[in-house]
């Protein structure tokens, strides 16, 4: 199971809550795997993590277009990738392979939260903080 750490945390409060539910929900992938659920299941499970990165990232664009963040549309640009990525894995998470297909969004998910909350979302969170301060 994933720890959340507060060394994960950006300083923005909506965001950072917003990125614990997608901690919740890797773990709901991994309780999912685990208890060796059918196919079906594990399609619908990473459907619902694809939807809330969906949303997550909709609110975290907004936030930076909001504050008039210079590197939106870079940021926004990864957010798509990402996101495209985690719907092909998830039309592959049908059938025999749902659980290694399953494994591998885990994995993949938790690699690019991490180094995407503690790299690009921090530079964001930096520029808004310094604006704030400013204002
Ligand atoms: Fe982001």
């Amino acid at each position: 199971m994933l720890v959340w750490d507060d060394e994960y945390k950006i300083g923005q409060p909506d965001m950072d809550a917003q990125h614990l539910i997608l901690f919740a929900l890797l773990n709901q992938l991994t309780v999912n795997i685990d208890s060796d659920r059918a196919g079906d299941c594990l399609h619908d499970v990473i459907g619902a993590l694809g939807d809330y990165i969906d949303y997550h990232f909709a609110h975290e664009e907004a936030l930076m277009k909001a504050w008039g963040y210079p590197g939106l549309d870079d940021h926004a640009a990864l957010h798509m990738q990402f996101a495209a990525e985690v719907r092909r894995l998830q039309s592959m998470a049908n059938g025999a392979d749902a659980h290694k297909v399953a494994i591998r969004v885990r994995a993949f998910v938790l690699d690019w939260l991490l180094g995407h909350i503690l790299g690009t979302d921090a530079q964001y969170a930096q520029f808004i903080t310094a604006r704030s301060t400013a204002a």
